[in-house]
């Protein structure tokens, strides 16, 4: 257990790092009490200051409009380190106990993206791991904004392709109405098809479960693994798939 003070303009944060809660690519992440209360954590940042620097900015700005968790404190030296809220859960954990989510619940999660893509945050990597959740109320608050850019335009669809496909490769026996109906809309004009989520999303709204499982599509998308237009490789592929299935005719 290490401690130690942080100063905050007049005020000082006396925290003490505890237990490793997770690991990840970017950082090691600790359970934090600071001033007496144990509801944070602390983000040690192994990349360069300034991409640690953007991804607290990042946060900070997403944590101000209730869409992630705030920062109390960040710095950086020989290393970096963000001190913030901790979230109750992620999605991947919730969704590993309860298998389901309410169509609420469905709703709440497009909206967080939806609030991010209109502060201009793309968060570069959306999937179950890094959608927080707090349980009482249920709110959705993102965290890792690690690969997070500020930009014109977010393709909240994309995201929520990536997203879908990161559900459907880990939870297949779980559905998601709302997510399916929203990309049912999904314009695949602009994407090409060397993305896992955007792939299996793709195919799921030609291909039936019943034809091919989503292990069978992962399969496919390996091998081919395609820079061009992901609508027509998508279509070839359904059409290859649909006819080996047909019955024969008599
Ligand atoms: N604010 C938080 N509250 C609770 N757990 C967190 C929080 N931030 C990160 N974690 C845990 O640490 C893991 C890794 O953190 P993350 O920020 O996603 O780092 P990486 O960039 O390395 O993926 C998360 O998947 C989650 O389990
Ligand atoms: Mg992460």
């Amino acid at each position: 257990m290490a401690s130690a003070v942080f100063r905050r303009g007049k005020t000082s944060l006396k925290c003490s790092t505890g237990r490793q809660i997770g690991r990840g690519v970017a950082g090691d992440v600790y359970e934090t009490c600071c001033n007496s209360t144990c509801r944070y954590v602390t983000k040690v940042v192994h990349r360069n200051l300034q991409a640690a620097v953007r991804e607290a900015q990042l946060q900070q700005a997403a944590a101000r409009a209730g869409l992630a968790p705030h920062i109390v404190y960040s710095k950086c030296g020989a290393g970096c380190i963000i001190v913030m809220e901790r979230v109750d859960t992620t999605l991947d954990a919730y969704l590993s106990s309860k298998l389901t989510l309410t169509t609420v619940q469905q709703n709440k999660i497009l909206d967080a993206l939806e609030k991010l893509a209109r502060l201009r945050i793309d968060h570069g990597d959306v999937h179950a791991g890094n959608i927080g959740i707090d349980l009482r109320p249920w709110r959705v608050r993102v965290i890792d904004f690690s690969e997070a850019k500020r930009v014109a335009k977010v393709d909240v669809r994309a995201q929520l392709a990536k997203l879908v496909g990161d559900l459907r490769h880990r939870f297949p026996q779980s559905r998601f109405h709302v997510f399916e109906k929203a990309l049912k809309t999904y314009d695949l004009k602009r994407e090409t098809c060397d993305d896992e989520g955007v792939f299996v999303a793709a195919a799921r709204t030609l291909v039936p479960e019943s034809v091919a499982d989503d292990d069978t599509l992962l399969n496919m998308w390996m091998d081919m693994n395609d820079t061009r237009d992901c609508r027509k490789v998508v279509a070839k592929v359904a059409a290859k798939l649909m006819k080996r299935r047909l019955p024969a005719r008599t």
